[in-house]
This record gives structure tokens, sequence and C-alpha cells, in this order.
């Protein structure tokens, strides 16, 4: 092969936010590509740690290696075995009425994170995103991203500590800020190499990238975290298409004053006509949808799945079939659970004991009931349960106790210091108002997301939440001093009572 022809087959991979092709091959290089980006391998004992510090067995996508990349998810877990939380962060760009399964793998994986961690999550449907790339109105775009924020909710993500958002409408001063922050760090030639923008590129794709890095820093949902950049790690999962712009992110954090977000990051879920093909709205034939019926999934994936097995029944029994390329088979790695019954699978049918026809069958049984259970809970969300979880006025009680754990340490140096400085500690909420005051937060900033709750009514939570919760470590000094003040409260008015009563008596014996 002459240089110019080598040159040429490494430059047919391409997998930006918006394209996805493999190289000559079809195939996608996942570990060039890891190479390309800088992101690094998904080890044994990195999963092994995760299953010791959640005590939950690795999800099927994390054990077979379809989560296959990361960005510093070690010293997520290494943070994380201390005991520090931190948020998960995902999305969806809403372009059509419905996902596909490729779409459900990132959430999927995401719902058991977020369980086997217990951490909070936050979730951005990039309506503007798809309004700029595609032929499609804003108006659109926004109802689409309701209608695909009820198959991320049919997926099972608790509505406790789970807050979906859509760009159009949630944007507030803290996010905007993030944003400019962001931007102003990052060239238009920077730009250019890392999403490939040409001088045809309209200036709203060109600016979009800081709102997709936004949310990797909590400070963009004070309702939730807090104003402080750093009050919480973020750990985003993604398939690797979305690695640059967390890679452009993870290179401003620092100069915004942040922690670089981690990254985890999965395979593709291959196209149904085969891995070089794309799954596209467009063609109804190359994807399966959360939507379809029974009878539609049947017939795609007796019709169109494309299959490594031999062409007759024949060449099966005697060659096998070719696991490397056959749909059925990797879309059976994706979603048939049971460890066993795949490596069994995968034996008879890659040895030929087993025809086409029966792995096809097989695929049917998984993937029938996956969706209808889906279509199932997805009837249940009502426009009622989505407002729950768009909700930005709800401080629901997990985020408050996450907070706290932060606001304790913090709390605690600052209550010192304005004690020290006033010699005044009769207000709980003083030394709060002054930390922030001193980090340089405006009242207005506090309570900015639209209908956040605002200072006032955050430091009353507050209030009676140091009032009435159990001590805990950090919340005793302000337990304590809650105390102080009851005590001097009651001494007031026992006081005032006993100078009344004298009063009385005096005027008694007077009369
Ligand atoms: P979108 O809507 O293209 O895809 C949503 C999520 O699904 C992943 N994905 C896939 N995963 C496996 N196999 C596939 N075939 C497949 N196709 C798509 C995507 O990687 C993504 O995780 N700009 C984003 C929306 C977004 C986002 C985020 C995604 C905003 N903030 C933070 C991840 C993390 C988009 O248009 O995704």
């Amino acid at each position: 092969m002459t240089k110019e022809e080598e040159g040429k087959e490494e430059q047919e991979q391409v997998v930006t936010p918006w394209d996805v092709s493999g190289g000559a091959d079809g195939k996608i290089d996942y570990q060039k590509l890891v190479k390309e980006f800088g992101c690094s391998e998904i080890s044994e004992e990195l999963i092994s740690r995760i299953e010791r510090c959640t005590k939950t067995k690795a999800h099927p996508f994390l054990r077979r290696g379809l989560f296959f990349a990361h960005r510093e998810l070690d010293e997520i877990v290494t943070a994380y075995e201390k005991g520090e939380k931190f948020y998960l962060y995902t999305g969806r760009g809403p372009s059509s009425e419905s996902l596909h399964l490729g779409h459900l793998v990132p959430f999927q994986f995401t719902k058991w994170l977020q369980d086997a961690f217990k951490v909070p999550l936050v979730i951005q449907l990039t309506d503007d995103e798809k309004f700029l790339w595609k032929d499609l109105q804003l108006e659109d775009c926004r109802r689409l991203a309701r209608e695909n924020a009820k198959d991320i909710v049919a997926c099972g993500f608790n509505p406790e500590t789970t807050f979906i958002f859509a760009d159009a409408s949630y944007m507030c001063p803290s996010f905007y800020v993030n944003m400019v922050k962001i931007a102003k760090c990052v060239t238009f030639n920077q730009a250019k190499g890392i999403f490939g923008f040409t001088g045809d590129s309209n200036i709203g794709q060109i600016g979009f990238p800081p709102v997709q890095a936004a949310p990797s820093f909590p400070d963009c949902f004070p309702h939730m975290f807090g104003m402080n950049k750093k009050s919480l790690k973020c750990l985003i999962p993604c398939a690797i298409d979305q690695d640059p712009y967390f890679r452009m992110t993870r290179d401003v954090s620092h100069r915004i004053g942040g922690y670089k977000p981690a990254l985890v990051e999965s395979r593709f879920f291959p196209a149904l006509k085969g891995e070089s093909g794309k799954m596209s709205a467009s063609d109804p034939t190359s994807a399966i949808y959360v939507t379809d019926t029974a009878k539609e999934i049947k017939n795609k994936i007796n019709k169109h799945a494309f299959s490594g097995g031999g062409a007759t029944i024949e060449e099966q029994r005697e060659h096998g079939a070719n696991l490397d390329v056959d749909v059925p088979w990797k879309w059976l790695n994706f979603f048939l659970e049971d460890d066993e019954k795949l490596k069994e699978i995968g034996e008879k049918y890659g040895s030929g004991e087993m025809l086409t026809g029966e792995i096809k069958q097989i695929l049917v049984d998984v993937l029938t009931p996956m969706v209808e259970e889906h279509q199932k809970r997805r009837a249940l969300v009502t426009d009622e349960v989505l407002d729950l979880y768009f909700n930005p006025k709800k401080t629901p009680k997990v985020f408050l106790d996450l907070f706290r754990e932060y606001e304790e340490k913090e709390f605690g140096k600052w209550e010192k210091k304005v004690a020290g400085d006033s010699g005044d500690d009769d207000d709980l909420c003083k030394a709060l108002e002054e930390k922030m005051k001193l980090e340089g937060a405006t009242e207005n900033e506090e309570g900015c997301a639209i209908g956040a709750p605002k200072s006032e009514d955050w430091l009353r939570i507050r209030k009676e939440r140091m009032q009435q919760d159990a001590p805990t470590e950090g919340s005793k000094s302000a337990l304590k001093k809650a105390a102080k003040i009851k005590a001097a409260a009651e001494k007031k008015a026992a006081e005032k009572a006993a100078k009344a009563a004298a009063r009385a008596a005096k005027e008694a014996a007077a009369a």
C-alpha cells in the first residue's frame, strides 16, 4: 500500500458528535479512538473497585467492555471510596419522536450508576443543538425534548434525585455565566480543530459547545448544588461520540475554577443493517425504536438484521458464523443479561451448531418484552409526572443532604471567622450570608435558577434542618449554636416573665 493510500485509509474513520462512520472496512477502530482522543481503557481492576465500593455487581455493559473507555473515572472512585460524592450528567439531542435502542444504552447505564453510587443526576436536552444542526423549527425541538424525556423517565430514574432540563427553557444566570467563561477560553481555531467547524458553519453551531460543557459544573444548578463550582465532582456517561465536547471542557476547567469532569464512554450499539450502516430516523428499517410493536420488531430482525452466519444451512453447519460482524450476536451482547446463556449462544452459533434463524428468534424473544415493558412504563409518564423531573423549584431532600456535607465543612470555617470578626453569633444565618458574600455570590445568583428557592427560603430551610436533624459530625457545632440561641431566648423570656410578675406583685401590694 502506498503512503497516500495509507493516509486515505487513516482519514476514513470519523467520530464526532454529529457524524460517525467507520474506517475502510466500515468498522470503528476503538483502540485507535482511545489513542487519538487521549482517554484510557477501563481495566478489570477498576471494575472490581467499582463493585467493591458500591457493593453491586457490575452492569453487563461494564462487565462486557461495552463501556470501555474513561477519563479520570478512577479518581471519582478513589474519592468515593473516601466518602466523597459526585453527580452524574448525561443528555440527549431531541431530533426524533422517539429513541432507538442505541439511545437506551447510556440511559440504562446511567440509571445503574445512579442506583449503585446513590448520587444525583442531571439530564440535558439540547433542543437548541438540534435546532442549529437539523432542518427543524425550534418549537418542534422543544416539543421533541419533552417527548424524548418521557422515554428517558421510562428508564426508571428516581424523581427525587434526577433533574431534567431543556436548554431553551432552563437557561439561567449562573448557567449563562459558566457558558461565557468557557467560551472565552476557546479560540475559533481550537473549536475548528476539535469539532471540524468550517466557514459554512452557522455561528450558533460555533457558539454551541459551551452549552453542553457548562452542566459539567455544579453551580449551573444552584437549587440543587449551591453556588460553589467545586462543591461536587461530575461524572459523564455517554457514547464516545460526545468526547470532543468534554475534551474541550476538561481543557478549560481549571481556568474557570472548576474540577475537570470525569467520563465513562461506550462503544456504539450497531445499526441493524451492519456496523458500517447508520441508525437513521429517515430509514425506519435501520433501527428498532422504543415505539415499535412486537410485529415490527420481529419483521425488522428477520428481514434486515445483518447476519454473519453461512449463506446456506450447510455452510453455517460447516463453518459457523462470523461473530465479528453478526448484528443479532452483537445486540444480544448489549441486552441479554444472562452471562452463561450468552456464552453458550456464542459457542453454538460460532461453531455452526446454531442457525441464523435460531439466534434471530432468541433476539426477538429478548427485545420484545424489553420494549413492551418500556412502553408500559412510558404510558405512566403523564405531564404531571414529567413536571416532577423538570421542576427547578423542588429542592429534594437528597440534594439538601448532599449539599449539607459540603456546606457543613465550609460553614464551620466561615462560622469561626464571622464569630471572630463580630463577636456576635446571634443569628445562625449570618455566617452563611457572610460566607456567600466572601465567595462573591450575590443574592440574585444564589437563587438564580428559574423558580429556585430564593435566599431567604433557602436559609429558612437550612435553619429548620439544623434544628431538626440528628447531629452529624459536621452539624454538631451548628446545633450547639442553635441550642445556645434557644437557651438565651428562653432565659430572656424567663427574665421578662419574672420582671412582669415582680411588677404585678408590686402593683398589687401598692393597691
Ligand atoms: P444524542 O441524542 O445523539 O445521543 C444521546 C446519547 O446516546 C448516545 N448514543 C449512542 N450510544 C450507543 N450506541 C449508539 N448507537 C448511540 N447513538 C447515540 C450518545 O453518545 C449520547 O450519550 N449532544 C448530545 C446530547 C447531550 C449529551 C450531554 C450527551 C447533551 N449533554 C451529556 C451525553 C452527555 C446528543 O445529541 O446526544
